[in-house]
């Protein structure tokens, strides 16, 4: 994982051109668009209206301004993130889609969630946790989802490839050309996230670990082989509690 100022300081300098980026490199590894990424995630979280929504590692804010509608006028959805450039993105785009009574954005860390003990019925985490501690991430999404709350994550995803000597090398050579060619906050940010990133079945054991029931993971196929795919994690916290 990078150190929280590499990550703010390449979420800063990404954050004017945010979606064009991330719709250019989803179309380049998984062969969808940014728009079809979220929907198909979102789909995933089955909001209902009257709920109340959180979003780790918002960004810019183009979840909660998707789901803003689902919860409608009852609900609430909040959005939290540590990179104030992002969220200042994000307010904007949510002020001048006239939702910003329906919405809150937070700055913080998910590592450590300035949020109260079991207020989410909902928590979503697009594209973020490769750049987290998935322990701390996870028992902090534990932590302030209510009993029987659902928790739905998509990521990039390491291959079983990586896993192998040639696939570790490859990729570490990889990575090195990539900083050293762009030379950005952004490319030692990805660099330093790549332990971070988990098989399918590894982020099923640590969700198990952490105490998430009902676990469904499904898997986003990458066009390379060499390449991350992606996974989108689905867990319950139970109902009663241990
Ligand atoms: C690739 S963007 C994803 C944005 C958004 N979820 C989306 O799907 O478009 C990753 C975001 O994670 C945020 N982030 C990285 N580390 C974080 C942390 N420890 N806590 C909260 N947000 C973090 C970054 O600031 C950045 O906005």
């Amino acid at each position: 994982m990078a150190d929280s100022e590499v990550i703010v300081a390449a979420f800063t300098e990404l954050a004017p051109n945010y979606q064009p980026t991330i719709d250019r490199e989803l179309r380049i590894f998984w062969g969808i668009s940014y728009e079809q990424f979220l929907e198909r995630f979102i789909a995933q979280a089955h909001i209902r209206e009257g709920e109340i929504v959180l979003d780790v590692a918002t960004g810019t804010a183009y979840i909660p301004a998707h789901i803003a509608d689902q919860v409608g006028e009852q609900g609430r959805v909040f959005g939290l993130d540590i990179t104030p450039a992002m969220l200042q993105h994000g307010t904007v785009k949510l002020a001048a889609a006239g939702l910003l009574s329906s919405t809150r954005l937070v700055c913080g860390s998910g590592m450590a969630m300035p949020l109260a003990d079991g207020v989410f019925d909902v928590i979503l985490c697009g594209l973020g946790t490769h750049h987290m501690q998935a322990p701390k991430l996870l028992s902090e999404m534990r932590r302030v989802l209510r009993p029987g709350g659902r928790l739905v994550v998509a990521d990039a995803a390491a291959t079983a490839f990586w896993r192998s000597f040639a696939g570790a090398l490859m990729l570490r050579l990889l990575l090195f050309f990539y900083v050293m060619s762009l030379r950005s906050a952004r490319a030692r940010a990805e660099r330093d996230a790549l332990d971070s990133l988990y098989t399918a079945g590894e982020w099923g054991a640590l969700l198990a670990e952490h105490g998430f029931e009902q676990i469904e993971i499904s898997e986003i196929r990458a066009l390379r082989r060499y390449v991350p795919g992606g996974v989108i994690l689905q867990g319950v916290r139970p109902a009663a509690q241990p």
